[in-house]
């Protein structure tokens, strides 16, 4: 370690044993142990002198919060997403931004494939049915769902979860389109996908799965004017972030037979009051944002987490960093 044998982190809830371990082992731990995140303000007083940090999706950390710690190196994100890190700050400031890409891939692929199985054949308005006690009989037109076997899904975001969504697709002999702003026509190739623009891959796809970074760009994607364009017996299944969708937008999609239906493990709100219109719509199914969360793939995320942390903390390259021409700079 570049400063102090021993340099103090904040970690900002905790995280699985082994990642734990990894930096108790070469750092001070200043440990958020609460079941919630910590509020801004508590956020601030947890990072108060840290060299590291350890953070989650919950966590804002923007050149606010950075400027207040100008010691500070490194934040590591426990996720492949970072769009609570404000990166263009830390780069100003030379903190490294290091996330979780890869090892999450394959239960973030699967979680999507069960959102779209659910919400096709709408497993959770049959669970809710029997729990109700409303099981008569075996019924001809009960509960209908969509075909998934031979349908077409539309991809978007054909990065490391889209391409892992795809593998999957080919399993249930879909057609499958994907759309992103970055082509990768030898992916397309090995995976047997066919490029759309997005409003010609909504107009046609009987699924719809989001794997976008949140971005300005990707900001409210899917509005309006997109659920229009899309199948009265289409479903829409966002594995991305909340706000990608405009849930006002996709309330009305749901509730006017716009769409068929949705599986949500995002939703913007984060969390969803159980209030919330799409709580109460039966052809929504909403997960609490749950999709890398599987015992080893959250293991393996602290561990990744950890070990980017220790790397920017000894000066050496970590494993993966959102922007890493910041490394060597202090
Ligand atoms: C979860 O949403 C992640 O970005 O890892």
């Amino acid at each position: 370690m570049s400063r102090s044998d021993r340099p103090l982190v904040a970690v900002t809830r905790v995280i699985p044993q082994a990642g734990l371990d990894l930096v108790r082992e070469a750092c001070e731990v200043r440990l958020w142990a609460g079941d919630l995140p910590p509020s801004a303000a508590q956020l601030a007083d947890l990072l108060r002198g840290c060299e590291g940090a350890l953070t989650l999706l919950t966590d804002t950390i923007d050149g606010a919060v950075l400027d207040r710690e100008p010691q500070l190196r490194v934040v590591s994100n426990f996720a492949v997403g970072y769009d609570n890190v404000d990166v263009p700050a830390a780069t100003e400031r030379g903190v490294a931004v290091c996330n979780t890409p890869g090892v999450l891939t394959a239960a973030t692929a699967d979680a999507t494939w069960s959102l779209l199985m659910a919400a096709a054949r709408r497993v959770v308005e049959g669970v809710d049915y029997v729990r109700a006690g409303k099981w008569q009989t075996w019924g001809p037109t009960l509960l209908l769902g969509q075909e998934v076997t031979g349908a077409t899904l539309g991809i978007v975001g054909f990065g490391r979860i889209g391409k892992e969504v795809a593998k999957r697709a080919r399993g249930f002999d879909m057609t499958v389109l994907v759309y992103d702003t970055y082509r990768d026509e030898v992916a397309e190739a090995e995976l047997e996908v066919t490029f759309r623009p997005l409003d010609d891959l909504l107009r046609e796809a009987d699924f719809v799965t989001l794997h976008v970074a949140l971005t300005e760009e990707t900001h409210h994607l899917m509005g309006k004017r997109e659920f229009g364009l899309m199948k009265p017996t289409a479903v829409l299944v966002n594995a991305a972030r909340g706000p990608v969708v405009d849930t006002d937008a996709l309330v009305a999609a749901l509730r006017d037979g716009e769409i068929f239906a949705a599986g949500l493990d995002v939703t913007d709100p984060e969390p969803l009051p159980a209030d919330h219109p799409l709580v109460a719509l039966p052809n929504c199914t909403v997960v609490p944002h749950t999709a890398s969360g599987t015992v080893q793939t959250r293991d393996a995320m602290a561990s990744l987490a950890s070990r980017n942390l220790l790397a920017v903390l000894r000066g050496e390259e970590p494993p993966a960093c959102v922007n890493p021409e910041v490394l060597g700079r202090r």
